[in-house]
């Protein structure tokens, strides 16, 4: 008998407004063809005054909740990847516990920035596993634009704000290799912290700051670190890329999507691009993606999923499991 994890539904939620490329036009120099040509990104939502990282992705949950046809009394665990928390302290998380009335089980966030969902569901994943619970809301969510600096041409046109959830839940039996949440590799290298970081922090400045970044050198280690990350799962399944129904990357640049899938031999019909519509959401772009392939009826109970993300830190990670 083995103890496996697996996801038993999905949920996502995006802020009301939506900013095009031609209204960031009119903000800052640049354009829509621009935009458009070097990332993929035609819009992206921007949460509304006083919705909370917290509000987006309480939202999220309880679709995925619904997904999964449980009740939030059903969960035992939260784990929210964040970059854009509602406070200093407490985590995130546990205000998503309060929102959804839970008073059992633990409740934390993951600061991993891009990386974060994938970050958190390998946390999830082992805590399950290891028999420490028994059933994971995991979630990303972000503010993001609230951390944007609204001058700087070369970052405010590609994030966006969102979230996404799903429910995982620990089973034993007598599972094949491949079934459930399969594997995960995550990695980080503190070395290359000054490529995409925020100005400001609690111990540094006592702001929040804005994001920087050498947009032109992270995309080169981007697509390097994303492939290394998808090698090692495959190599440490055995499976292989014909093997995947759908690749389900972090939603950062379709320049990067593209690549990497390129260099994987990952054809464009099983690849899932959400980054047109919400531009990067940081950690809720997986869960975002994942739950729109479910719900638009590509993504179904038994394809084996590819996932990938990489961020700030620099942090990255692949993980690889069947819905
Ligand atoms: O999720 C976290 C990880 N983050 C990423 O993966 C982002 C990785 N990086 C990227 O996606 C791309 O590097 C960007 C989309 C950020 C930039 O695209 P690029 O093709 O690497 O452009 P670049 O930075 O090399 O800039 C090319 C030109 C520059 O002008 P000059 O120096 O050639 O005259 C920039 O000043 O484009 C200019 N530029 C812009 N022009 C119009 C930069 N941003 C803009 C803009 N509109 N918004």
């Amino acid at each position: 008998m083995a103890r496996r994890s697996f996801i038993c539904g999905t949920g996502s939620y995006l802020p009301e407004r939506i900013l095009t490329n031609a209204e960031l036009a009119s903000m800052v120099e640049t354009s829509d063809e621009w935009i458009r040509e070097r990332t993929g990104i035609r819009q992206r939502h921007v949460a509304a005054d006083g919705e909370l990282t917290s509000d987006i992705a309480t939202a999220a949950a309880r679709r995925a909740l619904d997904a999964a046809g449980i009740d939030a009394s059903a969960i035992d665990l939260i784990v929210l990847g964040t970059t854009t928390p509602d406070q200093t302290f407490p985590a995130t998380a546990t205000a998503v516990q309060a929102k959804l009335g839970m008073t059992g089980g633990a409740a934390f966030d993951i600061q991993a920035v891009c990386s974060g969902f994938l970050f958190s569901l390998a946390t999830a994943d082992s805590m399950l596993r290891q028999g420490l619970f028994q059933r994971a809301l995991v979630i990303g969510a972000e503010t993001f634009t609230r951390i944007i600096d609204w001058s700087d041409r070369g970052t405010c046109v590609l994030f966006g704000d969102g979230g996404g959830a799903v429910v995982i839940e620990a089973r034993e039996g007598d599972f094949a290799p491949d079934e459930g949440i399969i594997t995960h590799h995550i990695r980080t290298d503190g070395t290359k912290a000054d490529l995409l970081y925020v100005d400001g922090g609690v111990s540094s400045t006592g702001t929040i700051g804005h994001v920087r970044m050498e947009g032109n050198r992270v995309f080169k280690h981007a697509v390097a670190n994303i492939s290394s990350a998808i090698e090692a799962v495959l190599q440490e399944t055995g499976l292989t890329a014909d093997d995947i129904d759908w690749f389900v990357p972090h939603q950062a640049n379709k320049r990067i999507l593209d690549g990497v899938a390129k260099k994987l031999n990952i054809p464009e019909s099983k690849v899932i691009i959400t980054v047109d519509q919400h531009a990067n959401t940081s950690a809720a772009s997986i869960p975002l993606a994942l739950d729109h392939a479910v719900r638009s009826g590509r993504a179904k109970p038994g394809d084996l999923i590819l996932s990938e993300a990489m961020g700030g830190g620099f942090s990255w990670g692949a993980s690889l499991f069947r819905l």
